[in-house]
């Protein structure tokens, strides 16, 4: 039988998911409901059907992901419950928006299923997040997973408040390694490199070594230790991020990222 899946919001990560799924075999009926009819050519090129109407778009669906802005929520999500019904399923991609909050919106006993997914799921390869709520099923978040899975991996938590670490870690991870090469290009430009010429150094730099790193089986400190001889350039660099306590900035940042979430969890 033939999943029938709608998108509720047709953004940026609904877009991603939506030219994964339709890659898949066999095919999931796939609908987007999505305010703005200008970003809907998009979503029909890869076959699905669209509509500005929210609750048609639930009322033929098996699985609904909620695709929005964290923001419009709650004038959102409870304008789906008119139309739900026990066999249906909720995946909402939201940040910072608790299970038990979605379950409170919809009818009493309703299935969600809560993801964290990350940008470089637009590429194919993003890193997701799942847990389930009170009334979803260990199917549900088999259903879930397979969502996502086709556009990167998948790591399931059985404890809702890992979610928060997750965002910390791999949601908003994505940025460290972004400003990690702002900050990389920056340096290489005070050793005197105009910015192409830093941009190819640290671009082809950061591409090798996070190839060797993968095909290693990330076994970073043995791929560190080969670049670093003792008294040598790598060393008097490293011995500049110790005394900077570089592993110690990173917890401090991922701590800060983590209590952020659960903040906005509770709001
Ligand atoms: N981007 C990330 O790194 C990331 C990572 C993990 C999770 N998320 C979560 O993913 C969600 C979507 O993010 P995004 O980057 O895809 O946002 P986005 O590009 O702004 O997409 C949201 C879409 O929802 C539409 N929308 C607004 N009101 C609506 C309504 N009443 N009914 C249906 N659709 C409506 C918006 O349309 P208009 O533009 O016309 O208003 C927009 O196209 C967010 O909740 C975010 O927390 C994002």
């Amino acid at each position: 039988m033939t999943l029938k899946i709608a998108f509720i919001g047709g953004g940026n990560m609904a877009t991603a998911l939506v030219r994964g799924l339709a890659a898949q075999t066999p095919r999931p009926a796939l609908t987007v409901s999505e305010p703005d009819p200008a970003k809907h050519a998009a979503f029909q090129a890869l076959g699905a059907t669209t509509t500005t109407d929210n609750a048609a778009a639930v009322a033929g669906a098996d699985v609904i992901v909620l695709a929005i802005k964290p923001q419009v929520a709650p004038q959102v999500v409870p304008g789906l419950a008119g139309t739900w019904t026990s066999g249906k399923l909720l995946v909402s991609i939201l940040a910072g928006a608790p299970t038990r909050k979605l379950e409170g919106w919809l009818p009493p006993g309703a299935r969600v299923v809560r993801a964290m997914p990350n940008t470089p799921l637009a590429i194919g390869v993003g890193m997701t997040g799942l847990v389930k709520g009170a009334h979803a099923s260990d199917a549900d978040l088999a259903t879930a997973d397979s969502l996502f899975a086709p556009m990167g991996q998948v790591l399931r938590v059985s404890d809702e408040s890992r979610m928060d670490a997750i965002t910390a870690v791999s949601g908003s991870g994505p940025a460290y390694f972004f400003r990690f090469a702002e900050a990389l290009v920056d340096a290489a430009m005070a050793l005197g490199f105009t910015r192409d010429e830093a941009v190819l150094l640290v671009g082809q730099t950061g591409k090798g070594s996070w190839q060797y790193l993968l095909e290693s089986g990330f076994q970073a400190t043995r791929l560190r230790e080969q670049v670093t001889s003792p008294g040598g350039t790598t060393a008097a660099a490293l011995a500049e991020l110790t005394k900077a306590d570089f592993t110690g900035l990173w917890t401090t940042a991922l701590k800060a990222a983590e209590a952020r979430g659960k903040e906005l969890g509770k709001g």
